[in-house]
């Protein structure tokens, strides 16, 4: 699947984000080592800081569905306003460590911008 045709599914998952307070919709999409696809949203709550990022709940659902290995992670914030894409925050990024993410596509106004994992947290906690 091309950069264009994940950023797609992951502006469409953002239309079911649940952002009441920052009025921020994320949506990401995950593809899995065997091409499995699992979107996610944020969701939003009154205690700030139990919010889910759209990269984390995306995650949360294809582990929750039984996917280990994951391939690449599609994240837009474009509806939001955010012009520059919105980059996955740290702890999201330290998610994708976990399960073994290798690219991350950001969606821009200037189209889908490709980066490897490795170049957005290099030095990524392991237990190995
Ligand atoms: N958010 C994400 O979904 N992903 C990120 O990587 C950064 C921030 C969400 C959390 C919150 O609902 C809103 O954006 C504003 O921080």
């Amino acid at each position: 699947m091309t950069a264009e045709e994940l950023i797609a599914e992951a502006r469409a998952a953002a239309a079911n984000a649940y952002a009441p307070y920052s009025r921020f919709r994320v949506g990401a999409v995950v593809v899995d080592a065997a091409g499995n696809h699992y979107t996610g949203a944020n969701v939003e709550n009154s205690a700030y800081g139990a919010t889910i990022c759209a990269e984390g709940s995306a995650i949360s659902h294809a582990v929750s569905c039984g996917a280990r290995r994951l391939d690449t992670v599609a994240v837009s914030c474009l509806d939001a306003g955010e012009a520059d894409g919105g980059y996955p925050c740290g702890n999201c990024r330290q998610l994708m460590v976990e399960f073994g993410v290798r690219r991350v596509i950001v969606d821009t106004v200037d189209g889908p911008r490709e980066h490897l994992l490795e170049e957005l947290l290099p030095f990524g906690f392991k237990f190995e």
